[in-house]
């Protein structure tokens, strides 16, 4: 089969995509695989057609978010991870946080601003209501991209403005303690915990790309039980939203031990020091291995 590795494309994570994609293609084609780099902000989707089958590694708008899925889907060639439902829904925080809640699963209490409709009183509003700090994310995005803490009024104002550059539609949530773990699937299986630990503020675009500082630990120190629970929390959370193949469940853990599901990456980072490959190690997968698993299980 000819693969083509879609990577880089034209949203806010790009560079994430392109270090991201170079891993995975070179991941395929240790292992064998006739596979060939396809950037969707250089080349025209309809060159997809010289392709059997293609690896996503978009992350983002535009890759990560059912759009490139659906269009593989029209042209009948088999591609990776979840399909044009679950990378929809997992792109959008908001929908996301909503599905979860109806179903009763553990996410922080929020608000949700939109462009249109915020007014400078909103700012009061919400923080008397979510309590203070809140963290502020646009909806659509990722590797923590347009977001911020604030802890009054007025920074939650500017904060929102922010965010609004980023996404018509502002998630305000309710401050979760911390730690984070990151739970990465991999077929029907839930992969070890990792806890992410930062000097940050919280685990932002730095710490997650940048920094020397953040530690991974994986295992993640919890206890037996509570390692079961977050991994069956994360699958349960994964499915909700659709999602399917492979991917990542973000989630905190509250200061009363409480977990809060954050989101789900349909898409997740795979640069050979990602998350999904460490979690993977961490059960004998290697890099070229987890990648020849995901492609395999495309259709
Ligand atoms: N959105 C980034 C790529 C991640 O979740 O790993
Ligand atoms: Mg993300």
């Amino acid at each position: 089969d000819k693969v083509a590795v879609l990577f880089g494309g034209t949203s806010a994570e790009r560079e994430v995509s392109l270090r991201s994609g170079a891993a995975v293609l070179a991941g395929l084609q240790r292992g064998g695989v006739d596979a060939h780099p396809f950037d969707p902000a250089e080349r025209s989707l309809d060159e997809l057609k010289g392709f059997d089958r293609a690896f996503i590694v978009l992350h983002g708008r535009g890759g990560e978010d059912g759009t490139v899925q659906g269009a593989l889907e029209l042209m009948k060639i088999p591609y990776t991870g979840s399909r044009v439902l679950g990378c929809a829904v997992a792109m959008d925080k908001v929908r996301t946080k909503w599905l979860w809640a109806g179903l009763g699963l553990p996410t922080a209490d929020f608000e949700v601003v939109d462009k249109e409709s915020f007014s400078p009183n909103s700012a009061e509003d919400i923080m008397a209501r979510l309590g203070s700090p809140v963290m502020v994310k646009p909806a659509c995005e990722g590797s923590s991209i347009g977001m911020a803490k604030a802890e009054d009024a007025a920074s939650l104002q500017k904060a929102i403005d922010t965010a609004l550059q980023y996404d018509d539609t502002v998630l305000v949530e309710a401050w979760v303690h911390g730690p984070e773990f990151t739970v990465s699937i991999l077929g029907e299986e839930a992969l070890p915990a990792i806890r992410m630990e930062t000097p940050n503020v919280f685990y932002d675009y730095e710490a997650k790309y940048q920094s020397q500082t953040t530690q991974y630990h994986c295992p993640a120190g919890l206890s037996d039980d509570d390692e079961q629970a977050l991994r069956a929390l994360a699958l349960r959370a994964f499915k909700a939203v659709g999602a399917s193949g492979w991917g990542r469940v973000d989630v905190m853990r509250d200061a009363d031990g409480s977990w809060r599901l954050l989101e789900v990456n349909t898409v997740p980072g795979m640069t050979e020091t990602s998350l999904v490959p460490k979690a993977a190690n961490a059960v004998g997968v290697d890099f070229d291995t987890l990648v020849a698993r995901i492609l395999a299980a495309s259709y």
